[in-house]
Formats: C-alpha cells, sequence, structure tokens
C-alpha cells in the first residue's frame, strides 16, 4: 500500500497492510482480527511531522474518527471535543466561524486533531496546552478508555507524555478544547502585528488574527500540496545563559527569545542553517527551503534517506561552525 499521498514529505515508500478506523467500535473490531495480533502496527494521522526512509512491515491504522461537538458551556467558555482524525485547520476555521477565540492562531498547521497533542503544536506565540481541557485516548494493552488532563499530558515544547513514556501505547481519540467566547487576542509575535497594521486593522477580531497567520504562514512556508515538506524540521535549541551569552557575544545580531519559566535562552535554528550557509541548498530533489531555512524540502522524487543524510550533514555543520546539537523535531520512522 502506498503511503506518497499520506504523507506531506510526499515520500514514496509502502506499508505492507493499510486500514482506516473511524471510531472506537471499528478499532475493537481491527483488535479481534488475526490480522492485528501477528502484525506489527503504526497508527497515523496527517502524516505532516513524519519522515519515512524504508518501507513499513507493519498495518498501517489510519486515524478517521471524526465530527466536532460542544460538550458543555457557561457565560464565558465553550468545551469543544473533535475526532482525531478531523483535519487541525478545519477544525481552527470552525472554531473561529464560531467567534471561539483559543487556537486561532495556529490556523493552517498541518496534519490532524489527534496528532496536535503529541508534539504540543504550536505557533506565532500560542501552544495548544494554552488552550487544551482534556483528551481521550484508548490503551492499547488495557483496551481502557482513559482521560488525560493538560498536566498528565505532560507538555512541554514540541512535547508531551505521548512522545515519552506514553509512546506506542495510546490511540488518541478525542480531543476537547476549552475556548473563550470573548477573543483573547493574542498578537505578541511581531510578524502578526506587522500585517494588521499594514492592514490598518487596529482592534483585529479572531477572524483578523487567522487570516494574518494564513498569509505569514503562505509567504514563508512551502505548501505541501506543491513541495514536500514536514514544516520546521528541527527545533529550536535552547542554551544555558552562561553559553548564550558567549554565542550573542560572538553573534551580536543573533535573534533569541526567553523561555518561559527558566533562565535558559531560545535561539532560532532557521537562522543558525541560514547562517551556515544552507539556506537555499539543493541537492537531486532534497533540499533547504529559500525562504524558512528550518524547512526541509523534496522537490519530487528525493527518497527518505536522501533528506535524512541532508539533514544529518546540516547538524554536524552547525555543530561545528556554533556548537551547538539541534534536535530533530520531525519523527523519524
Ligand atoms: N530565521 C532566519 N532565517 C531563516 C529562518 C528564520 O534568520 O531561514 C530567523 C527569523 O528571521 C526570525 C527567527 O529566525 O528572527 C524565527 O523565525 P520564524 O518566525 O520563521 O520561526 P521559527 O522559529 O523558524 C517556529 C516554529 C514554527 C512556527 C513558527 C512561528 C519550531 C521548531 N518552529 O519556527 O513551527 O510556525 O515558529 O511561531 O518551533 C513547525 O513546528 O513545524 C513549525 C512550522
Amino acid at each position: 500500500y502506498s503511503l506518497q499521498a499520506l504523507n506531506t514529505f510526499g515520500i514514496d515508500v509502502k506499508a505492507r497492510y493499510f486500514v482506516e478506523i473511524q471510531s472506537i467500535e471499528q478499532y475493537l473490531s481491527l483488535l479481534n482480527s488475526g490480522l492485528y495480533a501477528h502484525v506489527p502496527h503504526v497508527f497515523w494521522g496527517g502524516g505532516s511531522n513524519v519522515l519515512l526512509t524504508q518501507d513499513l512491515d507493519a498495518l498501517v491504522v489510519k486515524i478517521a474518527i471524526y465530527g466536532i461537538e460542544v460538550i458543555k458551556e457557561d457565560d464565558q467558555y465553550v468545551w469543544v471535543r473533535a475526532g482525531a482524525g478531523v483535519v487541525w485547520h478545519d477544525f481552527v476555521l470552525y472554531t473561529v466561524a464560531h467567534h471561539w477565540s483559543g487556537i486561532e492562531n495556529l490556523s493552517l498547521i498541518p496534519g490532524t486533531v489527534g496528532a496536535a497533542p503529541m508534539q504540543n503544536i504550536g505557533a506565532y506565540g500560542v501552544e495548544i496546552k494554552d488552550s487544551f481541557d482534556h483528551l481521550l485516548a484508548f490503551h492499547l494493552h488495557t483496551h481502557v478508555l482513559q482521560t488525560f488532563d493538560a498536566a498528565t499530558c505532560e507538555f512541554g515544547y514540541r512535547e508531551s507524555f505521548f512522545k515519552h513514556d506514553g509512546k506506542g501505547q495510546y490511540l488518541i481519540a478525542y480531543v476537547c478544547f476549552k475556548l473563550s467566547k470573548e477573543a483573547q487576542i493574542q498578537t505578541s509575535y511581531g510578524a502578526i502585528k506587522d500585517v494588521l497594521q499594514a492592514k490598518n486593522i487596529l482592534e483585529p477580531s479572531i477572524q483578523d488574527v487567522s487570516q494574518a497567520v494564513i498569509e505569514i504562514r503562505q509567504s514563508k512556508l512551502p505548501d505541501p500540496k506543491e513541495i514536500g515538506n514536514s514544516g520546521s524540521f528541527f527545533k529550536n535549541p535552547t542554551l544555558p545563559q552562561n553559553q548564550a551569552e558567549v554565542l550573542m557575544k560572538a553573534y551580536p545580531q543573533i535573534p533569541h527569545y526567553p523561555v518561559a519559566g527558566s533562565t535558559d535562552i531560545k535561539f532560532p535554528a532557521g537562522w543558525l542553517i541560514e547562517q551556515a550557509g544552507w539556506k537555499g541548498f539543493r541537492d537531486g530533489d532534497a533540499g533547504v527551503h529559500a525562504k524558512q531555512a528550518l524547512v526541509l524540502v523534496n522537490y519530487g522524487k528525493a527518497t527518505g534517506q536522501e533528506i535524512l543524510r541532508l539533514s544529518e550533514k546540516i547538524k554536524s555543520s552547525i555543530l561545528t561552525k556554533f556548537g551547538i546539537s539541534l534536535e530533530t523535531e520531525v519523527n523519524i520512522l
């Protein structure tokens, strides 16, 4: 079964078996099938944060649980629950259209609702942990549907319990967000302010913020339908204060950000990669995006191995030039 259309990098690899499940009931009947017991399985969302480097000798289970539902509301908030298979951006547009505020800054992020908590998706000053209420996940060994709140999800920067102790042990089925009926405008991120200012919008609505984010993303990030990619390939590194100061002395123009609740300082990997001369680099069909050096791209027929090799060259070049060891953000399979 070809996975090419199921991963945004557009890598042409195959899975031995493929099945789509639309409900927990369908998952339970899959559990009882002989195939499930004898073949390793991999859960699949939007395939937007993965680099496939080989054929998968496994059963790929695409989570296609849909539906968006208000499960509770009061004067100030709505609790909105979406199926894991709902396309993330569709969910954002739905909440924006209903004037529910909280995730408008996360417009146009590729992927599905169910994948969002895995790495606590974030952009333009907001992370899902800020408006996350709970999720329902099926434990793969005990077959019990468990509820996780934000604390048990152990959210961090592009991190959660599901990437660590919970890895490979749960199927996320539903995610519920607590959204505000009153707009909670978050424009601390400079580029949003610039776009709004250029349009002369002084008191932005959440629709305006969503639209601004869409425009910023479209101007910098390649559309996976045109050029294969998985967004940021590496995480932005953080350094303890003393090391950060050495770096900032050597490169006074380096952008840097405080890290909440810590004295560490975060640096943009895209800047480091650009300074090391990689921006716009291309070797065959594997490359570094010309407008955002943090994004690796597949111009057509690159293999996962080729992209991986390119990423390793970039890593070692950043280590040599800046003494910083970049961490991969995308999941390598
Ligand atoms: N920069 C450069 N050269 C580049 C790219 C960036 O100098 O080629 C500099 C920019 O000038 C800016 C800074 O680096 O000063 C930050 O760049 P940008 O605003 O584009 O954001 P980022 O740090 O590269 C992160 C997230 C993105 C998210 C944006 C906006 C990570 C790993 N990435 O990127 O998330 O959309 O901020 O909030 O944290 C993703 O996770 O896939 C993703 C796209």
